[in-house]
């Protein structure tokens, strides 16, 4: 098998990236293409770059375009990453919002520490109020990981101690040494996947947050702005948006209004006068 990637193989394969998942792999990262890919490789018994990208552009390599993006993609995430969103959500997002069945949608999931950190804020927070979480990423491979809900104990770090005892059962026997959420938390998440480059298919009536956090980051400017559009079409009146705090969106144009750098909200409802009976 020949692992090297030679420059115009190189290219197209970062543009396949680009224009499917809308992700910018830099130019100087053909190495780390060759280390997450060349497994793909090996296994499917390809002997070339060339004959992997020839697979992956052709109507038989559907498959394989999903477990390549998978490779590609980064997943980082851990519970309660970025706090100061979680206690805003408690404290100014929550208590906004009308006394109705909530919708909350995470977006970019990853392998599920975001939504469940969400799912324990709901739950704590809004007592016996109806609330509804969809969580999606476009990576199956992180969205089993996610289904699952089994975490290793060392990715607990943030995780306040009162949701740790609540909502988190210590794995035994072969679980040794991991962490589940609760069955029933993790019933009231539902996983699906979607490719935010395209509008959400749903039927719900829009949602009251959506968190969408270090995703944006690799997008370009016309990508961010693309997928931005998707994401408020989706929010409801008075809903709100919150972003990553490294996630830029200098020239983007958001019709919303900014709280905090990565916070947003949508105007309220506009209420009708009711008309007097003649
Ligand atoms: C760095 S993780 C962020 C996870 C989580 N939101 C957090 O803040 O911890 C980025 C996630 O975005 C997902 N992603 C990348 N491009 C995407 C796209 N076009 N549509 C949907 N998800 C995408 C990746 O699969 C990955 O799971």
């Amino acid at each position: 098998m020949n692992t090297t990637l030679d420059s115009a193989t190189f290219m197209r394969i970062r543009d396949y990236v680009h224009c499917h998942a809308g992700i910018l792999i830099g130019a100087e990262k053909s190495s780390m293409v060759v280390s997450r890919l060349w497994r793909r490789l090996e296994l499917l018994g390809l002997p070339t770059f060339e004959q992997y990208l020839a697979l992956v552009t052709s109507p038989e390599g559907a498959a394989e375009r999903v477990h390549m993006l998978d490779q590609l993609t980064t997943n980082e995430t851990y519970f309660f990453r970025e706090p100061a969103h979680f206690n805003r959500l408690q404290q100014q997002i929550l208590p906004s919002l009308p006394r109705r069945p909530l919708r909350v949608w995470c977006g970019a999931a990853s392998t599920g520490e975001e939504p469940y950190s969400l799912a324990m804020v709901l739950q704590d927070t809004l007592g016996n109020q109806p609330w509804e979480l969809v969580a999606t990423d476009l990576s199956t491979k992180v969205l089993q990981q996610a289904r699952r809900g089994i975490y290793r104990l060392e990715r607990l770090e943030q995780m306040p101690p009162a949701y740790l005892k609540r909502y988190c059962r210590r794995g035994v026997e072969k679980y040794e040494g991991t962490l589940m959420i609760d069955a029933e938390l993790r019933r009231k998440v539902e996983f699906r996947e979607h490719n935010l480059l395209q509008p959400l298919e749903d039927r719900g009536g829009g949602f009251d947050v959506i968190f969408l956090r270090n995703v944006l980051i690799y997008f370009d400017q016309p990508t961010k702005q693309r997928v931005l559009d998707h994401v408020v079409a989706q929010l409801r009146p008075g809903g709100w948006l919150v972003t990553g705090h490294c996630d830029s969106l200098i020239g983007i144009r958001l019709p919303l209004q900014q709280i905090i750098p990565s916070v947003f909200v949508s105007a309220p409802a506009q209420h009708q006068p009711q008309k007097r009976p003649a």
